[in-house]
């Protein structure tokens, strides 16, 4: 239904105004020349008077105070609302993407790599929540969240911020995280517009750099990377980020049958779509699918694009409105974004009241956020090995601590973390300990013996011989190694090996005698097969954030029980990286087990693994029906039990295999989970639900389907088979 308001409003509008609702620009347009986030006032009205913009993003050189976000954002509005014509807010974007990170002194969550781990889609959805309350405290009405990028290329950067391998799980969190940004109601102090992005098929760039092209066949494309988009929709998404890529040497940002055919006519999608970062420009520069910069404006536009991120100039606001007045463009096309732009923006109750609130200043880094950024980060904490019982540490026991990671922020944090790359140390608020730190506290400063410093590339952190003189001190060596902290390009990684230098130190503290424990903090999976047969005990703590080293304390001590499962297959080889929902027939080797209809895969860790120091025994896989229709429900249920001493939770997970299709089957899909607490001796009847619709794939045709025959359902060791007539 056409709304009056908006209607009347659009009626009014030149093409220049519609055009400037349909650019947005960064930051650095409307503020003075230096580091100080004040703005400019002739610059502000420049944009906001003269070229009728809309939309302003971004976060320029570091994370602003509250006061200064009130500052900027109150000038802008006061601009846009008394100053134009029209009295259009403007709408502001950010990253918010692993907490309120542009806001100097927040909390940040663990990264969504970590998050995954968790099998916990509640707490996603409470850090989206408490993310959302900062957010709107700042006065930013709109987060450039959730990735649904599914992490199927572990070389590229931005893979940590990603929920992982799988779709399933990709989808329920993506969803879990939308909801909490958005509520179902956008005027509200505590929601935000959530974005979905990178629509479509940015994750698989084919050589893993990022904004490079991917090639994906449309089957795949349908059934790995489409899915988590369409989840976000039902789940209420607002708006949308395209793809700086390309997909089979189509540019996502110039295409129809992405943006328009499956995006709005296949997917129902109603909401806005922004360019990514210059990309409608790209399309020219970049990508040579336009022969002029107004070719790329016409290009995008006609493919569905509703606001480009420009963000540096006024090509795409120039070029918009002589298209428009020359006719190429009509008005009724564009009348279709701005109207979607206002929606939006009605919706968030930006006509009501643009201005960032005083009363709501107070309402950030609360206690209770901190705490569920903690869980968050105790429940992401992956166990992937620990010989002899290693682990929990004795805290009457001394420590060497040692590695590039034991006493830097940034590897904690990763990416976009008051800083685009993370990797200021100064940046970071007080409350953020590193691991070096975090274990002082946690056993006594006389207990830990450590040269780490506070710079990934220092010398001292890989001095082996150092390393084998200190070790004479203690009774356990804990070597943090991993990787820096990383984003988009310049983050380029050409090898997914875990560096020579940490390696070295794992050799050089083998050589002690003494136990060694592994923690990396990483954003993927380094390969580390060469030195993990030397480590007792082997932990993953992916980017747990400002409460990451509290975390990682606690469950090396045994204050928590350990239970990440792995949202990723930990390859064993770089050239062995596959994903746990490979084909039957990926790779043949006679030598290596079969794990769960995986023939010959063999990785270091399998998707979904992740120990405890308690032990659980999964039985009774029952079915109440064999056989089943294309409209039934399959109830499903196993009992777990906790066998060990310990209470722990336990991420129970429901696999199917489809034992023959008219496509080959992957080995495995995940197709439900469950995560549930157990004390010690305690067990629980777990129940999932399947139907026809959950076992389905995408055919030749491109169409979902799920043929009749028989699939295994598996939880843990145990199966069953149903029958689908
Ligand atoms: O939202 C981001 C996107 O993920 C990468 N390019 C820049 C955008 C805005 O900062």
């Amino acid at each position: 239904a056409t709304d009056p308001f908006i209607e009347d409003l659009i009626s009014k509008m030149t093409v220049e105004e519609k055009v400037g609702q349909m650019t947005q620009l960064t930051i650095d347009l409307i503020l003075q020349d230096n580091e100080a986030a004040v703005v400019d006032n002739a610059k502000l009205r420049d944009v906001l008077v003269n070229h009728n913009i809309g939309s302003i993003l971004n976060v320029k050189g570091r994370a602003y105070t509250m006061d200064e976000w009130h500052t900027i954002l109150t000038a802008v509005q006061n601009v846009a609302t008394k100053e134009t014509r029209l009295k259009i807010p403007v709408i502001y974007g950010i990253d918010a993407i692993h907490g309120a990170n542009y806001l100097a002194g927040s909390t940040l969550f663990p990264h969504n790599i970590g998050m995954a781990a968790t099998r916990n889609p509640d707490l996603v959805n409470q850090s989206a929540k408490i993310t959302a309350i900062e957010t709107r405290a700042s006065g930013i009405p709109w987060n450039f969240d959730p990735v649904l990028d599914v992490g199927r290329q572990s070389l590229w950067p931005r893979f940590e911020e990603t929920f992982g391998e799988d779709v399933y799980v990709v989808k329920t969190m993506g969803a879990a995280a939308i909801r909490g940004y958005e509520q179902d109601n956008l005027n509200t102090d505590y929601t935000v517009a959530s974005c979905m992005k990178h629509y479509l098929g940015y994750s698989a760039p084919a050589t893993g750099k990022d904004r490079t092209p991917s090639y994906i066949p449309e089957q795949m494309l349908r059934e790995i990377f489409l899915p988590p988009f369409k989840a976000a929709v039902e789940a209420g998404a607002s708006t949308v980020m395209i793809n700086s890529g390309e997909i089979n040497g189509t540019p996502v940002h110039g295409s129809k049958y992405y943006l328009t055919d499956i995006l709005r006519n296949e997917l129902g999608f109603e909401g806005v779509a922004v360019s990514d970062w210059e990309d409608v420009i790209r399309l020219h520069t970049r990508h040579k699918v336009a022969a002029t910069p107004k070719e790329a404006v016409r290009m995008a536009v006609e493919a569905g694009l509703d606001m480009s991120m420009v963000p540096y100039d006024y090509s795409f606001y120039d070029h918009l409105i002589a298209l428009v007045k020359e006719g190429t463009i009509s008005e009724e096309r564009i009348n279709t974004s701005v109207r979607r732009i206002l929606t939006l923006k009605k919706k968030l109750g930006l006509f009501e009241n643009p201005f960032p609130k005083a009363e709501l200043k107070n309402a950030v880094n609360k206690p209770e956020f901190d705490q569920v950024a903690l869980q968050a980060a105790l429940e992401s904490i992956t166990l992937l090995k620990n010989e002899k019982q290693t682990l929990p540490l004795r805290k009457n026991s001394k420590i060497l601590v040692a590695g590039p990671t034991a006493n830097t922020l940034a590897s904690l944090h990763g990416s976009w973390s008051y800083v685009w790359q993370g990797n200021e140390e100064k940046q970071y608020p007080a409350k953020a300990k590193t691991v070096l730190q975090a274990l002082q506290s946690e056993i006594g400063k006389d207990k830990v013996v450590s040269r780490s410093v506070a710079d990934f590339g220092a010398a001292a952190n890989y001095n082996t011989a150092q390393l084998k003189r200190d070790a004479a001190q203690a009774q356990a060596i804990v070597l943090f190694l991993g990787e820096k902290a990383y984003a988009e390009s310049p983050g380029v990684i050409d090898d997914l090996t875990l560096e020579e230098n940490q390696q070295a130190l794992v050799r050089a503290a083998k050589e002690t005698g003494k136990p060694v424990i592994i923690v990396l903090l990483e954003g993927r999976p380094r390969v580390m097969s060469a030195i993990e047969p030397l480590a007792d005990a082997v932990v993953l703590a992916y980017r747990p954030s400002t409460f990451g080293a509290q975390a990682i304390a606690d469950v090396l001590f045994g204050d928590y029980n350990p239970d990440g499962v792995l949202p990723f297959t930990y390859p064993r080889f770089v050239g062995d990286v596959l994903t746990y929902d490979h084909k039957g027939t990926e790779i043949i080797r006679e030598d290596v087990p079969n794990v769960a209809g995986n023939r010959g895969f063999n990785p270091l860790w399998q998707f979904g693994h992740g120990l405890s120091y308690t032990t659980f025994a999964i039985s009774d896989l029952r079915v109440d029906r064999t056989s089943f229709g294309q409209n039934d429900n399959v109830r499903v249920s196993v009992r777990v039990k906790n066998t060990g001493s310990r209470a722990g939770k336990k991420a129970v997970e429901l696999y199917s295999h489809d034992q023959y299709a008219s496509i080959t089957p992957s080995a495995r899909r995940l197709r439900a989970f469950s995560k549930i607490s157990l004390q010690p001796g305690e067990e629980k009847i777990v129940d999932f639900t399947i139907s026809a619709k959950d076992l389905a794939f995408v055919g030749q045709d491109g169409k979902w389907v799920t043929e009749p025959g028989a699939f295994d359902l598996m939880v843990g060791d145990q199966k069953a088979t149903i029958t689908l007539q």
